[in-house]
């Protein structure tokens, strides 16, 4: 396999997508509520052939799975180890229109005019060239494939990130917090102009505010965090604090979205659909 972002392979085949696959394991995902404006934005349908790109664990793919039921779907990720899970998941659903291949999809193979629509929930952020990648994705879609994606929209307006970020940092300005690839994708103008660059057309970007969910309580939510890419640096930091002090602040940085349904807290995203000429 032919890796270019080998830090982002570094982090997913480790501790932080061992993380992920945890949280994955949750009967309550962090993102249903963003998923779904996801699938309807891609409006598959029974024949399609559809690319889910970072497609981590798979729950995305499984769900596009069911989808296109006359068509296929391959999930296409740097983490053998969610592919594991993504693997296992798929087989015990029963599924057989899916496969998941292990790869960077910014210099993937692809062998071009493949796929009818290619979709990703939070997978197309961190992509060392993003001009690269995205055309690659176009080179895999078919004239006239749709491309639809979930990214973050700005750091500051993401709860999720600033009310940990700040209380670890002792940091209250969220200008202030150190910049994360996960936001690359934030200014829409920027995002255009990348899709653009790529070779898409009719790219469009639309706000999408949903609670995303953090697990059943507090114990849950600071476990989840803590193997997160963001603490886990806060962490390795020669003065950073240790785990269980760090599980502390989180507790108390976060109780007031502890609710009945349990820890729920706002996100500010996008939802982009753009096509193939
Ligand atoms: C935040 S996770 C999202 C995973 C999954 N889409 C989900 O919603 O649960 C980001 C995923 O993108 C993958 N990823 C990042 N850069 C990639 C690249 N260049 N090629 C393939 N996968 C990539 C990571 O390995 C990771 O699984």
């Amino acid at each position: 396999m032919h890796i270019v972002n080998t830090a982002q392979a570094a982090a997913w085949n480790g501790p932080e997508g061992a993380n992920w696959a945890a949280q994955s394991e949750r009967d309550d995902p962090v993102n249903g509520a963003l998923t779904e404006a996801l699938l309807s934005a891609a409006a598959i349908g029974p024949e399609d052939r559809v690319l889910d790109i970072g497609c981590g664990t798979g729950e995305t793919t499984r769900l596009a799975a069911r989808l296109a039921v006359r068509g296929r779907v391959l999930g296409v990720d740097l983490s053998a180890l969610m592919l594991d899970h993504a693997r296992a998941a798929a087989t015990s659903a029963g599924l057989r229109n899916v496969e998941f291949t292990a790869g960077d999809v910014q210099v993937h193979p692809f062998p071009g005019d493949e796929f009818d629509v290619a979709i990703s929930q939070f997978g197309i952020m961190f992509f060392a060239d993003p001009v690269a990648a995205f055309g690659n994705v176009r080179h895999a879609l078919r004239p006239g494939g749709r491309l639809a994606f979930v990214c973050p929209r700005g750091m500051a307006d993401n709860a999720w990130y600033v009310a940990p970020m700040s209380a670890l940092h002792g940091e209250r300005d969220p200008a202030r917090l150190p910049d994360s690839a996960m936001f690359s994708l934030a200014d829409p103008a920027r995002l255009t102009e990348v899709l653009g660059r790529a070779g898409f057309t009719d790219v469009r970007p639309r706000p999408v505010d949903v609670p995303m969910a953090f697990g059943a309580d507090m114990a849950e939510a600071a476990e989840g965090f803590l193997g997160s890419g963001p603490v886990l640096a806060v962490l390795q930091q020669e003065c950073g604090p240790s785990v269980e002090a760090a599980r502390e602040i989180l507790v108390e940085a976060l109780r007031r979205y502890e609710g009945p349904d349990g820890v729920r807290i706002p996100g500010a995203h996008w939802l982009v659909t753009a096509r193939r000429p």
